[in-house]
């Protein structure tokens, strides 16, 4: 590779280098090529700023990167399950259980088998301190929110695709007798309705686990680990077979627009119902009309095709579509910084279609994974909804009257291209401390539970044996803090993460330290502890799954399905499904940014046109 000879050119290369050359630097890493100086040096303390240093800073995230990825890819198995025998069809098809991906090792990835670890199993025990500092405690004093905290560069979609995506990565077992009873305070409001105690239920430990295994306690998937869409097509035959029409490939929708109802439960029938809510609604449906078209160009070019053959085909390319838009729309919308863009454009064109690459362990997602994607801050309390022609606001919609079997009426009430438009016109809320949505701290879950799901994040963490802030930093190769000031430049903050933590560092909680990063890149919607574990799991769900390597090809997805991916955006996506938006996405590049054209994004090609528009706008408002 010919070296970089200026400074620009050399910080353009080592960005690039940070996905380029991952494949390549864990044998450097073996080899003593990074460290070559064996003294034992004092623990260095504080949060990094390597943003502040582009070429060093930029050196240092190489590194880092790469001893991730030799050293924080575990297995949780002392023997991986045996495998399962795959149809013929398995070569060039996703299976519903997502088995025979990996076709010497079958059952990798697939629905039912274990999370595995970002940390070393040592340091993945469950926390033997589960109620201490009592987790409704640090809800109510830390994750509270007043007045919600925005993040003005992004448009609501960015909340509604982050909980998709999780829905198609990663969900737990929950025990139906088994519950961590928490102690609620003589003042708490959750007294009247619950009494002494916040019961909230106990994660199932995997059955086939046993301590005898010298192991952590693992948990399973309830979803298939890859990046399969299995949000929309469910993680087993049968649910599989629930959402299909069996004709032409396609899945079912009804004919406004809507997803077909459950009438037992009013939820809507899909692959992964759980939590739902608008944003949910919003994005099934536009990836169901997505996969029926996927379907409709195949049988247009395939006449001969059978229904299952198309199915199975719309679905390897619609799955490939949410990957792609994962990951150059969304995530360069949330961490918005030039270098961002530049990675994960790259992550997308270099990684998908090379070498498939396992590294040392068989795939899977993670318990820390799961962590870093407790994303509910992200959440708002209501969202004001604006007709779209005239910009003026019809009412304001509670996230109480969006939740669960409410969101499709509100789609018909409403009319879907103003629901659009008003997530595009409204932010979600900062990944920070104080601004956990006020829903989510008294959640009616359907089956009639109550949850405050700040409390629930926590216990989580520590039930699953995910690290306490300093370990996990530790374990991730970064600086532990040293003083709760390390943190944050907020003194108020600072001065209550004190009181609550009994001024101990060592105690802080891993989602709690995340959300109290006040120190971030500028433009980084989640903190750098958080982007440590995206930047070596974001790019293995690609170099691990077959089907965006190896067989990321003609022969597998076909000509026109290639051709179907690399021309589509969310934008695209947005407009194909719902073209009368035409207008207010003109200017807007990416959908996750703000469609208030006020502020034309940085792929809005005409300039001119963008501020004929602004002005527009400014008299129509
Ligand atoms: C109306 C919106 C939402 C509701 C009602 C909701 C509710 C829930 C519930 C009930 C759980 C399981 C709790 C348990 O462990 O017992 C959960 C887990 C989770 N949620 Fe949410 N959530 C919402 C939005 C979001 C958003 C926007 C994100 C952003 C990424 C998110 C990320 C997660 C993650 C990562 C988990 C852990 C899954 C697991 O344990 O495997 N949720 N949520």
């Amino acid at each position: 590779m010919k070296m970089p000879a200026t400074r620009a050119q050399l910080r353009r290369w080592l960005s690039a280098s940070l996905i380029v050359a991952i494949p390549a630097l864990p044998g450097m890493a073996m080899a003593g090529w990074w460290d070559n100086n064996d003294e034992p040096e004092a623990e260095e303390t504080g949060i990094v700023k390597w943003w502040d240093d582009d070429l060093v800073g930029q050196l240092h995230l190489v590194e880092s990167v790469v001893n991730l990825n030799q050293n924080n890819l575990i297995d949780s198995y002392a023997e991986f399950p045996a495998n399962v025998d795959c149809p013929d069809s398995a070569t060039d098809a996703r299976q519903p259980d997502g088995t025979c991906n990996d076709l010497n090792q079958t059952r990798m990835g697939s629905k039912g088998v274990r999370f595995g670890r970002n940390v070393d199993l040592s340091a993945g025990y469950p926390d033997p301190e589960l109620m201490s500092p009592n987790p409704r405690m640090i809800s109510r004093e830390l994750m509270t929110r007043d007045e919600i905290k925005e993040v003005d560069f992004l448009s609501y979609w960015a909340t509604a695709w982050i909980q998709f995506m999780v829905h198609d990565w990663m969900s737990h077992e929950n025990s139906e007798t088994e519950f961590h009873e928490v102690p609620l305070a003589e003042d708490d409001p959750l007294r009247a309705k619950l009494g002494d105690t916040l019961d909230i239920p106990v994660t199932e430990v995997d059955p086939t686990w046993t301590p005898y295994e010298n192991t952590p306690p693992a948990y399973v998937n309830r979803l298939t680990h890859w990046w399969d869409g299995s949000q929309l097509y469910g993680s087993d035959a049968e649910t599989a077979a629930q959402v299909r029409t069996f004709q032409d490939g396609k899945l079912k929708i009804e004919e406004s627009g809507r997803l077909p109802t459950d009438p037992q439960t009013g939820l809507p029938v899909t692959g992964f119902n759980d939590n739902w809510w608008l944003g949910l609604q919003m994005m099934h449906e536009l990836f169901v009309k997505e996969h029926n078209a996927i379907a409709d160009m195949l049988k247009s070019e395939y006449p001969n095709w059978s229904d299952e053959q198309l199915f199975n085909k719309a679905r390897l390319i619609n799955a490939a579509v949410m990957a792609k838009i994962h990951t150059i729309d969304w995530t360069p919308a949330i961490l918005n910084s030039s270098t961002t863009k530049a990675v994960m454009n790259l992550d997308w064109e270099l990684v998908a279609g090379g070498d498939k690459n396992l590294r040392e362990a068989p795939f899977s997602l993670t318990q820390e994974f799961v962590a870093v994607y407790r994303m509910h801050p992200l959440l708002r309390d209501s969202v004001e909804m604006l007709d779209v022609e005239s910009g003026q606001t019809i009412e304001e919609v509670s996230t109480k009257d969006q939740a669960f079997a409410a969101a499709p009426g509100v789609l018909d009430a409403l009319g879907s291209e103003n629901v659009y438009y008003s997530f595009g016109m409204s932010h979600p809320g900062q990944l920070t401390l104080n601004n956990f949505p006020k829903f989510l701290q008294n959640l009616e879950l359907p089956d009639g539970q109550t949850l405050d799901m700040a409390a629930v994040d926590i216990i989580r963490d520590r039930e699953r044996g995910v690290p306490r802030y300093n370990d996990l930093r530790r374990q991730l190769d970064m600086p532990p803090i040293a003083d709760f000031a390390d943190l944050t430049p907020d003194e108020e903050m600072v001065a209550k993460l004190r009181e609550v933590y009994d001024n101990d560092v060592e105690k802080l909680d891993a989602v709690v330290g995340q959300l109290a990063e006040g120190y971030r890149p500028e433009g980084f919607g989640f903190s750098d502890t958080t982007f440590r574990i995206f930047t070596v799991m974001a790019p293995r769900r690609f170099q691990a799954d077959r089907f965006y390597t190896n067989d990321f090809n003609e022969r597998v997805y076909t000509p026109e399905g290639m051709d179907w991916i690399k021309k589509s955006n969310f934008r695209k996506v947005i407009l194909r499904h719902t073209p009368g938006l035409e207008d207010e996405l003109e200017l807007v590049g990416n959908p996750f940014f703000p469609w208030d054209t006020d502020s034309c994004d940085w792929r809005a090609r005409d300039k001119l046109n963008c501020s004929w528009k602004r002005l527009k706008n400014r008299f129509r408002r």
